[in-house]
């Protein structure tokens, strides 16, 4: 049984044949779609904000998601909202942003506030996404800050739907061979 907790009444909802590692620790409004997963060592804290995650996601190993409060100056404060099909890598920081359908964030990314990632995106191991910053579909992006680099091959494209489908079959082995249900 992964470490999910309620936050002031508020359980973290899961979808269905969603995978959460027994050492992943998810708190309070954090909600993860059909299919997806959460690796080794994710803490997903969903305390004074939301945390949304898609379909065939797959959050890996060691990754931190959290959010920031509402405010008198920022009514809807910053939610973390992933979408479908991204693959998140090990080590990464997504901190109250917003990512699109069928994105590869690299290891040990850092991704801030407000910052919205839009569809079919790359970005590199070890960048860093500032406040608010955009990333156009369609793009590498590496760098800290990230530099938009170069447009994504027919075949990185591809790849993106490969990585999240690779991650869906991969838990369904976990769910077998590691703990049975
Ligand atoms: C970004 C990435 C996909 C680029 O792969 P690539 O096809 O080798 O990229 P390119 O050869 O077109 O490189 C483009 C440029 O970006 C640079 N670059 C590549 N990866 C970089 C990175 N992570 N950070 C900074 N610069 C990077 C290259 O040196 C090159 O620079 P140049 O134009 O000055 O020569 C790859 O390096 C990467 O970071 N993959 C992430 C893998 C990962 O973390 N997966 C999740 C866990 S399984």
């Amino acid at each position: 049984m992964a470490d999910s907790r309620s936050y002031r009444g508020i359980e973290p909802w899961l979808g269905e044949r969603v995978y959460v590692d027994p050492s992943s620790v998810l708190v309070g409004a954090v909600e993860v779609g059909n299919d997806s997963s959460i690796w080794p060592l994710v803490a997903a804290r969903g305390d004074v904000n939301k945390i949304v995650i898609g379909e065939r996601t797959n959050i890996q190993d060691g990754s931190v998601l959290h959010v920031t409060r509402k405010s008198p100056s920022l009514p809807e404060g910053h939610p973390l909202i992933i979408g479908d099909d991204v693959t998140v890598g090990h080590h990464v920081m997504l901190h109250g942003c917003r990512l699109g359908h069928r994105i590869l964030v690299g290891m040990s990314a850092t991704i801030m506030d407000g910052a919205v990632v839009e569809d079919d995106v790359i970005i590199g191991a070890g960048s860093l996404v500032p406040p608010s910053k955009v990333l156009e579909s369609g793009y590498l992006y590496v760098g800290s800050p990230v530099q938009q680099k170069r447009p994504l091959t027919d075949k990185e494209r591809e790849f993106l739907r490969v990585s999240a489908s690779n991650y869906v079959a991969l838990k369904d082995e976990y769910f077998i061979d590691v703990h049975p249900i």
